[in-house]
């Protein structure tokens, strides 16, 4: 443990995994099971509870300053599970007056938007993914382009000034055209708040299995760069390498795992990060993870396993969130968050900074644009020999 940190904690969100969908996108390894039965919500919040009324002592009495509810589909949850869910956080951890909470959410159906805003959602975050129906088909999604339509013009409605799209380019035979229009129709539908992702082919998915035609890294290259364009002409900040906001409305939550702060991880398969500080204000990391199933979490037979996280992982799990950022990180940060001496930072960052990878200004460290399409092999300079050296 090393002496830089005195006594300062960092900010705490909760994320809550909702482990249910009606059916399984083809691109899709998130833990989720597939099943279009009702299904245990009550049996969920309670589990869910239960979890947070043990583990609410590793909070050390902070109060939570986001919860994000993701999935799965936690919109299978209904609002009144959704609002005893809600009201029991409230009653086991303190929130923050402006607490922001996320609810994912799929298009489609009939959704009581305004009994969700009511239950305590204030944020939304829609996955789309495109416009285009025969893609829609051809990644297995189960909505429409009408569907996003519908869902999103009626969550407007029902009060909702917070709204993220989640769009994924890089599919199945689609063209830069093409990408570069779901974006140009998702701006024109009024989101404030935008997650553009390339569709990544996983293994233990259906496209692993039977990898589609995608567009090769020059053409995924043009759709990233387009969007990027678009999207800055229309006023959004590029805050991260796949998060687009309108002044404002950057995912306060998200921001939170980007600058190394704390969180709670609630559900099967979900994972944690909590920070410890001893007697003399020295700090420890530890994550923790749920394992991916349903039935012995439902009946309370799981618990979390942690563990400390040493020094080289502490600095590269530091840079892989923070160097996410347009605006990176500053050194005092760095100290802050991992307990690790700024120092151990040098080595890696003036290689990057020779290869044109990463740029210094004062106490700033950012990804070039260079850096940023590349940050595995930027961080690589980083692991493991700079902390083995310092
Ligand atoms: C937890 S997932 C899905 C949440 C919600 N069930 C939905 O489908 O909207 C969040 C987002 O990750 C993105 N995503 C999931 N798998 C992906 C993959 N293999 N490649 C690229 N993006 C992916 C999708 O845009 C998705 O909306
Ligand atoms: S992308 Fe969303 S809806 Fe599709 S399987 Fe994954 S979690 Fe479920």
């Amino acid at each position: 443990m090393n002496p830089v940190t005195r006594g300062c904690l960092p900010p705490l969100g909760l994320y809550i995994h909702v482990p249910w969908c009606s059916s399984k996108c083809f691109y899709c390894d998130f833990f989720s099971v597939a099943t279009k039965d009702p299904i245990p919500q009550d049996q969920l919040v309670d589990a869910l509870l239960d979890q947070l009324r043990t583990q609410r002592h590793l909070l050390t009495e902070r109060p939570l300053g986001s919860i994000f509810v993701g999935g799965g589909t936690p919109n299978r949850l209904a609002p009144a599970a959704m609002a005893r869910l809600l009201d029991g956080i409230a009653g086991l951890v303190a929130l923050e007056k402006h607490c922001e909470i996320t609810m994912e959410a799929n298009p489609g159906g009939q959704k009581a938007w305004r009994a969700y805003r009511e239950a305590g959602i204030n944020r939304l975050s829609m996955g789309v993914q495109s416009l285009h129906d025969p893609l829609l088909q051809a990644i297995g999604r189960e909505h429409s382009r009408a569907d996003v339509l519908c869902s999103f013009n009626a969550a407007q409605a029902a009060g909702f000034a917070s709204i993220n799209i989640d769009l994924m380019h890089g599919l199945p035979h689609q063209t830069v055209q093409q990408a570069l229009l779901d974006v140009e129709q998702v701006i024109v539908l009024g989101t404030g708040h935008l997650s553009c992702y390339a569709l990544t082919i996983e293994p233990g998915t259906a496209f692993g299995r039977n990898p589609p035609p995608c567009g090769d890294d020059d053409t995924i290259a043009a759709m990233a760069e387009g969007i990027a364009n678009l999207l800055a002409r229309h006023g959004f900040a590029h805050y991260e390498i796949s998060a687009f906001a309108r002044p404002g409305l950057a995912c306060r939550h998200n921001l939170n795992y980007w600058t190394f702060g704390d969180y709670l991880g609630l559900g099967p398969s979900a994972h944690s990060k909590l920070s410890r500080l001893d007697a003399k204000g020295g700090l420890a990391v530890w994550r923790g993870r749920l394992p991916a199933s349903i039935s012995p979490y439902l009946n309370g037979r799981l618990q979390p396993r942690w563990h400390q996280l040493d020094d080289s992982t502490l600095l590269v799990e530091f840079l892989l969130n923070a160097l996410r950022l347009r605006t990176g990180f500053d050194m005092g940060l760095f100290e802050e968050r991992t307990g690790l001496p700024a120092m151990l930072l040098e080595e890696g960052l003036e290689h990057n900074r020779q290869r044109g990878l990463l740029v210094r200004e004062g106490q700033q460290i950012r990804a070039t644009a260079r850096g940023w399409s590349m940050l595995n092999d930027t961080l690589l300079a980083f692991v493991p020999d700079t902390v083995a050296h310092a």
